[in-house]
C-alpha cells in the first residue's frame, strides 16, 4: 500500500476526477488508514512505499505491478501523469529480490489484470494495451482472458469486477463488450452481478481474502448478495479517494508468493 500523503486531483485522466473540486489529504490518510487496520487486523501483512512528492496517484498500488508466485510484471502507464510510477514501483520490488520483468507494453498493473484460481482475467478498452495480455501469459505461465470494457466510468477490469474466490467473482455486465459479457457467462455462469447502483459507488472495487470482502460501504445490494454467498462483508468508507476514481482495491496491489494464489 502507500499511503496518500500528497493526495489531490491535479489533473483528470477519468471521469471521476474533477481537478476544480475540493479534496482532503488528511480525509484520504484517514480512511486509508481504516483499510490499512482492517488488512492487519485480518492477520494480512502490510508492505508499504513511500508516496512521492508530484504523484497524487501513487495510492493506488494495484496498478503499480502484477504479482503472481512471487514474479512481478512492471507496469508501464498509459497517461504520462503517471508513468513515473512504474519506475518507482519496479525499484521496491527489485530493491527486495523479486524476479522481476519490465513490461514491454503499456499495462496498469493489478488494475487490469485479476488473478483468480487457475487464470488471470485481463482487461483492455481504456488503459491496459491488448498486447500485453499475451506478455503476462508468457511471464506468469498461465491462462489469461482478455475482456474488453466499453464503460469509460469503469476503465479498470478491478472498477467492474471483483474475484472473490478461486472460482468466484462478481461483476457488473454493461462495463465489458457483448462479446465479453458471453465469456464471463460461460466462465461464471453463478457470478454475483453489480446492479447500476452497485457498479457507481466503486462496490466492486473490492478485495476478498476468500472470506471477508471489504468494499465500498454504500454497495448495499452487494453487501446482501455477499451475505447470502456465505462470504462476510466489510463497508469502507473511501469517499475521498473515490474523487480520483478509487476505492479498496485500487488501493491494494497483492503480492502473491510462490505458494499463494
Ligand atoms: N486516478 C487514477 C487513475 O485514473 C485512479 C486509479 C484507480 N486504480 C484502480 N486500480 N482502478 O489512473
Amino acid at each position: 500500500m502507500c499511503k496518500p500523503t500528497h493526495f489531490e486531483v491535479t489533473y483528470s485522466i477519468n471521469p471521476w476526477m474533477q481537478p476544480g473540486k475540493p479534496t482532503d489529504a488528511g480525509i484520504a490518510v484517514a480512511q486509508w488508514e481504516r483499510l490499512r487496520s482492517l488488512y492487519l487486523g485480518f492477520g494480512h501483512e502490510v508492505e508499504l512505499i513511500d508516496p512521492v512528492p508530484g504523484l497524487p496517484d501513487m495510492v493506488f498500488a494495484a496498478n503499480g505491478a502484477t504479482v503472481v508466485d512471487g514474479k512481478v510484471l512492471s507496469a508501464s502507464f498509459r497517461h504520462s501523469e503517471r508513468v513515473p510510477e512504474g519506475p518507482a514501483y519496479l525499484k521496491w520490488f527489485q530493491d527486495r529480490g523479486f524476479p522481476a520483468h519490465e513490461s514491454e507494453f503499456v499495462n496498469e498493473g493489478e488494475g487490469d489484470y485479476l488473478v483468480t484460481g487457475e487464470r488471470i482475467l485481463a482487461g483492455t478498452g481504456f488503459r491496459t494495451d491488448r498486447r500485453s495480455h499475451l506478455e503476462a501469459a508468457r511471464v506468469f505461465g498461465r491462462e489469461v482472458v482478455t475482456l474488453e470494457l466499453v464503460d469509460d466510468r469503469f476503465y479498470h477490469l478491478d472498477t467492474a469486477l471483483a474475484v472473490l474466490d478461486d472460482d468466484e467473482v462478481m461483476y457488473y455486465p454493461p462495463a465489458f463488450s457483448a462479446e465479453s459479457q458471453a465469456v464471463l457467462l460461460e466462465l461464471y455462469p453463478d457470478a454475483i452481478l453489480a446492479t447500476d447502483a452497485d457498479a457507481e459507488v466503486f462496490g466492486l472495487n473490492a478485495v476478498s481474502d476468500g472470506r471477508h470482502v471489504l468494499l465500498a460501504q454504500e454497495a448495499t445490494h452487494l453487501t446482501e448478495q455477499l451475505w447470502a454467498r456465505g462470504f462476510v462483508p466489510i463497508g469502507v468508507d473511501l469517499s475521498e479517494l473515490l474523487k480520483s476514481g478509487g476505492s479498496a482495491k485500487c488501493c491494494t496491489l497483492e503480492i502473491r508468493g510462490a505458494t499463494a494464489k
